[in-house]
């Protein structure tokens, strides 16, 4: 059985203080051992965040990471950097590093393979805009993320993968794909798995993203296909978050 998996996403939000507040929020609400949870918070405040939820069920993890090993790369922070501060998942492929920082579907790939090489557990995010959808091309476009992933690491790298469908039409808009849109698309990504490995389909967490909060999560959490959770805006605040986590089913 498939755990469930609930992750927050801070973006590029908060202090150094009302980061720390908000690991502790999340870590003092933290009740029944329901699902698999973590944060993806700023470079800069994960060793402080690491050392919060050090010992705790709670998991951090970092919003991307460099598609290279090492070098010279200005800005960019290593995978091997990252392992150092207990980071345990990164994003890649986010729609807002595809959108506004240029990653395209191949630097996506590098970056999943530089996480794995570490360790890390990359959160492979992927899904179509607005226009795309309403062109018809959701699951061409899902398909070529896939493929650029697959190509380069291998269908058996998603063994220790998750994968995250956020509709970028959905993301920060308050919009949300509705229940059955989210499991058609959540069923398609499977289907696509298993063609390549039924074991890594059955087994690997994928999540969904895109204006989930409190009173929509249940929804969504109880379709078949749906493992969990991206969360972005509500889990700025650690009752709307933990409130999210405790509607996995
Ligand atoms: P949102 O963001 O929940 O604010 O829509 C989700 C995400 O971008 O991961």
């Amino acid at each position: 059985m498939r755990r469930p998996l609930v992750v927050g996403n801070w973006k590029m939000n908060g202090t150094r203080s009302s980061a720390e507040a908000l690991a502790k929020g999340i870590l003092v609400g933290l009740g029944d051992d329901v699902a698999d949870i973590a944060v993806c918070v700023p470079y800069v405040f994960l060793p402080e965040i690491a050392q919060i939820v050090n010992n705790t069920r709670l998991g951090v993890g970092a919003q991307n990471v460099a598609d290279k090993p090492s070098g010279a790369f200005t800005g960019e922070v290593s995978a091997a950097m990252l392992k150092e501060f207990g980071c345990k998942y990164a994003l890649v492929g986010h729609s807002e590093r595809r959108t506004y920082y240029g990653d395209t579907d191949q630097i996506v790939a590098a970056r999943f393979c530089q996480a794995q090489e570490q360790g890390i557990i990359p959160i492979l995010c992927i899904g179509e805009t607005l226009s795309e959808r309403e062109q018809d091309k959701t699951f061409d476009v899902i398909t070529t993320q896939l493929d650029a992933v697959v190509n380069l690491a291998g269908i058996g790298a998603f063994g220790n993968a998750v994968i995250a469908y956020e509709p970028v039409w959905a993301i920060g808009t308050g919009l949300t794909a509705t229940d059955d849109q989210a499991q058609e698309a959540h069923r398609f990504i499977r289907n696509y798995l298993a063609a390549k490995d039924q074991t890594v389909a059955e087994n690997i967490q994928i999540l969904y993203g895109g204006s989930v909060k409190p009173d929509n999560a249940k929804g969504l959490f109880a379709m078949p296909d749906i493992d969990g959770g991206l969360i972005g805006g509500a889990s700025l605040d650690a009752e709307s978050f933990l409130k999210i986590y405790n509607s996995v089913n």
